[in-house]
């Protein structure tokens, strides 16, 4: 048998800091109210020359180096992005050109916001179980400030920048032991961002029905949850950590008590991250792989989901 496995992490925030506080001069709003309903502190915002690709190369070449790859030992690269720098070339080309190297398959992919990057992952671990490449490159890489607006006080206070990368490569034991997506397009009104006009994709900013999508996230990750741990045979005592999609710490404890996990055992990083859309699971998974929390041979369940609505976990030996 021939599995993937995680080989490397990265993870790049911008510089500029923008806090619940400057916030209060902007919207009205309060840091209380931030940070009562969402846990979130403070997010970070990309410079006016950065964008989705600056951000991609930094955190992919911190995940090659902890590989110890090189970038033409990559095979695939798979960029998840809602917040492209351009419609084409896609975003994973202009990385591959800022790489150095050429000939790779490279897309990006948009499942939706903030579950693309489940997607990218098991799309890179389906790859390499059948054998057709040896190492992907999967980045989030997302430049939410740039499409939200900054005068909705419901949105705006939600989301920040930032990329993640995983570089995942061919093992014989496991490894990533199983992924699952999902997706219901009849949801599509809880959060959506449309195009200006499709001549000129100029994007208008996010709307969001955040009660209802809010209410949706919980059932939908209950029921991921228990998928995933049947289709392993697992137990909820079996996992070692919870790395999720960073959207609301309310979300995040709901889901830890569905699983039975206490608070330590779940990556959270949203209250200085804020929700960095497809970028937030690679982001948590680094930073917790860095710090020492995350050791191998752990069990990791990821999960994530975002318009469309689209979701997906993983579950993975590390
Ligand atoms: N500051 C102060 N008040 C605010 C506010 C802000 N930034 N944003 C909204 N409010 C107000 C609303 O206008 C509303 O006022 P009203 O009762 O006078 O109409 C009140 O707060 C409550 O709004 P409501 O939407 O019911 O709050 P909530 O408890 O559902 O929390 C969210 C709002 C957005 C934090 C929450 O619904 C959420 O996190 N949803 C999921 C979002 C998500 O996951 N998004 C990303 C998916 S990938």
């Amino acid at each position: 048998m021939r599995y993937s496995k995680i080989l490397g992490t990265g993870g790049y925030l911008p510089e500029k800091v923008l806090t619940n506080h400057d916030l209060e001069k902007m919207v009205d709003t309060t840091d209380e109210w931030i940070v009562t309903r969402t846990g979130i502190h403070q997010r970070h915002i990309a410079a006016d020359d950065e964008n989705a690709v600056t951000m991609a190369e930094q955190a992919g070449r911190v995940a090659l180096e902890a590989a110890g790859l090189k970038p033409d030992d990559i095979d695939m690269i798979i960029v998840t992005s809602t917040t492209p720098h351009m419609v084409f070339p896609s975003t994973a080309c202009l990385l591959q050109e800022r790489f150095g190297i050429s000939g790779c398959a490279a897309f990006d992919l948009n499942a939706s916001a903030c579950a693309g990057f489940m997607y990218g992952f098991s799309i890179a671990d389906q790859f390499i179980r059948s054998g057709m490449i040896k190492h992907a490159l999967v980045i989030g890489s997302e430049v939410m400030s740039r499409v939200v607006d900054w005068t909705d006080r419901s949105t705006c206070v939600l989301f920040g920048d930032g990329a993640g990368a995983v570089v995942l490569g061919p093992t014989a034991e496991p490894g990533v032991l199983s992924t699952h997506l999902h997706a219901d397009g009849k949801h599509k009104d809880v959060l959506y961002l449309p195009l200006g006009n499709n001549r000129t994709p100029n994007l208008e900013s996010v709307k969001m029905m955040g009660n209802q999508l809010f209410k949706l996230a919980v059932n939908i990750l209950g029921d991921l949850f228990d998928e995933t741990l049947e289709a392993n045979q697992m137990q909820k005592s079996d996992i070692d950590w919870l790395v999720p999609h960073q959207a609301n710490i309310r979300i995040i404890q709901a889901m830890a008590k569905k699983l039975e996990l206490p608070l330590d055992r779940v990556v959270t990083t949203l209250d200085k991250q804020s929700n960095t859309s497809s970028a937030s699971i690679p982001l948590a998974l680094d930073e917790a792989i860095r710090d020492g929390r995350i050791q191998r041979g752990q069990l990791l369940l990821m999960e994530g989901f975002g318009g469309g609505l689209a979701w997906g976990s993983a579950l993975v030996r590390y």
